[in-house]
């Protein structure tokens, strides 16, 4: 688990949506959609992505018959395919075209009760508006990118493999390379460092800077392996993996899509429905920790206070005090599973409860 060695303040990190090319944003927060590139038509379905605290999850969510759950990040289907079994009925939401095209194949013999929907999770009070869905009984967010997306060298997020240096999950406007070639030297080290956590952060930004004056970049391994090179690190993590994440992040704007997104969950919520979220790196843990933990708190205190009052914006009942981490055996079985923490808040029945 990564340590936070400079906290961004949750709400209004600030640093990061300051980001900017001159004049302007980095990101235009559109969540426009791609046409799908398909799958392989002969009805076998590659390997996608392996499912995260599977069991912890429908543990947290208990889906059964009648029970509406929207997976906010539909990916390969796996917790889907988990929900639907248990009997519910799941709207499966992701930006990127081919998790939908592939979870629907996957999920095809599940009829009505599965539908893949088109959007990002920050927008599901509109999908669910649109769609009529009602209140939910459960919400699933398993954030970041899956094992399909980072394996493709096609989509630019992978180190390993030379691909276009794109990183983008949907069809959003940026690209990592329009973020490597086009910010200033400062704004490129504050990225690494707030969304990387990057310790040669000012190192790899002036390398960056000069090198682009020579030739822009554009590929996935003309940048790892100049860090490489530059870094001269060995070891089991690649010496790009910090920059690959925050470039990644800010493509995406990972933190702002996932703080809309936690103003909105309890709007969606029926009382006593349940939101589990499962983050990979400190920034989302702690961001979600304190969420959860600001609208679940009965009674705040301020020390100038002379007794503790009655939080008004407690919204929710805290499932897991602490996150939810995987078990050993299923660090060994995946590890991309390392980091991963899995936090659960259920809906109060009624808001006004103390
Ligand atoms: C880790 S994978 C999910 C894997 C899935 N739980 C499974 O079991 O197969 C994350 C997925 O969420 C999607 N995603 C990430 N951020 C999103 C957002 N803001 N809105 C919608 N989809 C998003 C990604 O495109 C990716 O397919």
């Amino acid at each position: 688990m990564m340590t936070l060695t400079h906290p961004i303040p949750f709400p209004g990190f600030g640093a990061l949506v300051r980001l900017a090319f001159p004049g302007g944003r980095v990101t235009p927060r559109l969540c426009v959609e791609s046409n799908p590139d398909g799958t392989d038509d002969e009805g076998i379905l590659p390997f996608y992505h392996q499912s995260i605290l599977l069991d912890e999850v429908v543990e947290a969510l208990v889906p059964g018959p009648g029970k509406l759950i929207a997976d906010g990040t539909l990916g390969g289907g796996g917790h889907t395919e988990a929900f639907l079994r248990a009997g519910a009925t799941v709207k499966g939401i992701d930006r990127d075209p081919e998790a939908r095209v592939h979870a629907s194949q996957r999920l095809a013999s599940f009829g009505n009760r599965f539908e893949a929907v088109a959007g990002c999770f920050s927008e599901m009070s509109e999908l669910a508006r649109q769609g009529n869905w009602g209140g939910l009984d459960g919400i699933l967010l398993d954030l970041g990118v899956s094992s399909h997306q980072l394996d493709e060298g096609g989509r630019g997020f992978s180190f390993r493999q030379d691909g276009p240096l794109d990183m983008r999950m949907g069809n959003t406007v940026v690209t990592a390379a329009d973020l490597v070639n086009g910010l200033d030297e400062a704004r490129l080290r504050q990225l690494f460092w707030d969304l990387g956590e990057e310790r040669s952060s000012r190192k790899i930004a002036a390398w960056i800077v000069a090198a682009r004056a020579r030739q822009p970049f554009k590929t996935t391994l003309q940048l790892a392996d100049g860090i490489a090179s530059l870094l001269g690190r060995r070891g089991r993590t690649h010496p790009a993996t910090k920059v690959f994440q925050a470039l990644r992040m800010e493509v995406n704007d990972e933190l702002g899509e996932l703080h809309r997104f936690l103003n909105e969950a309890p709007g969606l919520l029926k009382p006593g429905g349940r939101l589990a979220i499962i983050t990979f790196h400190s920034l989302e843990d702690r961001m979600v920790k304190q969420a959860f933990r600001e609208a679940s708190l009965a009674q705040l205190d301020r020390p100038e206070w002379p007794a503790p009052r009655p939080n008004p914006a407690r919204v929710y009942r805290l499932l897991t005090r602490k996150g939810v981490a995987p078990s050993a055996e299923e660090i060994a079985r995946n590890p991309r599973s390392r980091s991963s923490r899995l936090r659960v808040v259920e809906r109060l029945e009624s808001l006004s409860a103390p």
